[in-house]
């Protein structure tokens, strides 16, 4: 039975607001911080990281220690960073109670690297992986993937950036300098100032969402310019939250790079759309300028979905003080980089991703894709390797699904409107409206092995987690 006091206790939880815990953060002082660099230990193309899926304590708000769970460090996990064609071992160990895995999201690998449901990670085993760079330059990164956990997993803290560093020389690529990494998410406390995830039947449908906006672990984030040009790897690291993004006043920057890497040519705007996993890069010019980076919600659908994702939720994101920017020697490139077109066909496959409302969703599997959800003993899929394909990914449902594939970057070829800006470039990501299909085209690298499955899924993790992933092997 449950004790009065236990009671009123999740009574209080149950309706606490962070709105105390908020005013209780100094916002005079420049907080943002990058994740450390972890550049491994090198010898030639041989690189080594060691690292460790471990519990800690972070602090978020002033006087409050939070448990966190993160990677080599208390929230979050460092910044690696590599070179194209390294040949990258890891020794991950997992000291948690727990069994989890480390998916390296946007890499070309072969599948038993892959770190998804397949490659768990029991407690106090060490897990011992690699692979070989084989694709460009490009902005990545690394998160928990178990099986009906990745959801409760990531926002705990198992995530990170992996950085493929490119050597454009009028690039900004001084870490933490002028080239600085932006995991964006946002996260619910309670009032102990404790991470509070799934609180009911909302959060399992919509995906969790949180009040407070985290940038690097960082709550109300300050940034003080060092150099006028800056490289801001943007990455929504959130569960299941879809940022518009610009800044306050409609200043202008450019996008370089999206998913896969650079684009072909850097291209001028004042806004962007980043969904849960996407990557963009971009080049603001803050020389003597005081930038707030702002999310503004977008207008809601119409009946009870509209009503639900309406939710006015502007936020600030970060704050960026270039008035001490020191004069840079980098400037915008006229050209990025050069994509290889797809010069042929071999399959085309269709992709329905379904969600069940209401009462209706009470009967099981409220999410599937063509009709199933996930099951770990059910293949979906088989591809050839090596081949060119083309998905067409219909959303027959009545919110976005930011759909993912595992082991490739894609170009998407078709969706409702115009293809516009980081979608322009190489993406692992693609955003998909409801009533909407997309049509994307990848070639899936030479990699073959008949009993390891990757994923494809809904990047809301509580999606995924409800069953709207699916698996194939390539063969
Ligand atoms: Cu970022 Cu299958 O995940
Ligand atoms: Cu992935
Ligand atoms: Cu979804």
């Amino acid at each position: 039975m449950i004790s009065r006091r236990k009671f009123i206790q999740f009574g209080a939880i149950a309706i606490a607001v962070p709105t105390k815990l908020l005013a209780n953060i100094t916002t005079k002082k420049f907080n943002f911080k990058s994740p450390v660099l972890n550049t491994g230990v090198r010898n030639g193309n041989k690189v080594v990281f060691d690292l460790t899926i471990k519990s800690g304590w972070k602090q978020f708000f002033n006087d409050i220690k939070t448990p966190t769970w993160g990677i080599s460090q208390d929230f979050l996990g460092q910044t690696l960073q590599v070179n194209p064609d390294d040949e990258v071992h890891f020794a991950i160990k997992n000291t948690l109670k727990e069994t989890t895995t480390i998916h390296w999201h946007g890499a070309k690998l072969p599948a038993k690297a892959d770190g998804g449901p397949h490659q768990p990670i029991k407690p106090n085993t060490t897990w011992n992986t690699n692979f070989k760079i084989i694709q460009p330059p490009a902005t990545l990164w690394y998160h928990a993937h178990q099986m009906h956990k990745t959801g409760e997993h990531v926002y705990k803290g198992l995530a990170g950036m992996m950085i493929i560093k490119d050597n454009h020389k009028d690039l900004p690529s001084d870490y933490g300098v002028d080239d600085l990494p932006i995991i964006i998410q946002d996260r619910d406390f309670d009032k102990r100032g404790f991470m509070r995830y799934i609180s009911g039947m909302r959060d399992r449908m919509m995906g969790k969402t949180g009040s407070v906006i985290l940038v690097n672990g960082v709550v109300k984030t300050k940034l003080k310019a060092k150099k006028s040009l800056l490289r801001l790897r943007l990455l929504n690291g959130s569960n299941a939250k879809i940022y518009n993004l610009s800044f306050k006043g409609g200043e202008s920057f450019h996008i370089i790079g999206s998913d896969g890497g650079l684009l072909e040519k850097p291209i001028l705007t004042n806004k962007l759309t980043l969904a849960p996993a996407e990557r963009i890069e971009i080049l603001v010019q803050v020389a003597g300028k005081n930038l707030q980076l702002i999310h503004t919600s977008s207008s809601g659908g119409t009946g009870m979905m509209g009503s639900m994702m309406s939710r006015s939720d502007n936020s600030n994101i970060m704050q960026i003080d270039g008035s001490k920017a020191k004069t840079s020697n980098k400037k915008i490139p006229k050209n990025l980089s050069i994509h290889t077109k797809f010069d042929k066909v071999d399959k085309t496959r269709e992709f329905n991703l379904e969600m069940k409302m209401g009462p209706m969703a009470m009967l099981g599997n409220a999410f599937t894709i063509n009709g199933k959800a996930m099951d770990i003993n059910v293949l979906n899929e088989i591809v050839q390797a090596g081949s060119v394909e083309i998905w067409k990914i219909r959303n027959s449902s009545m919110m976005p699904h930011p759909f993912h594939i595992h082991n490739v970057q894609f170009k998407i070829i078709k969706r409702f409107g115009k293809i516009a800006g980081a979608e322009l470039g190489f993406k692992d990501v693609v955003l998909i409206h409801p009533n909407e299909v997309v049509e994307v085209i990848m070639k899936f690298p030479d990699y073959s092995d008949k009993n390891s499955p990757y994923m494809y899924h809904c990047h809301i993790l509580e999606h995924e987690d409800g069953g709207m992933m699916g698996q194939f092997v390539v063969i």
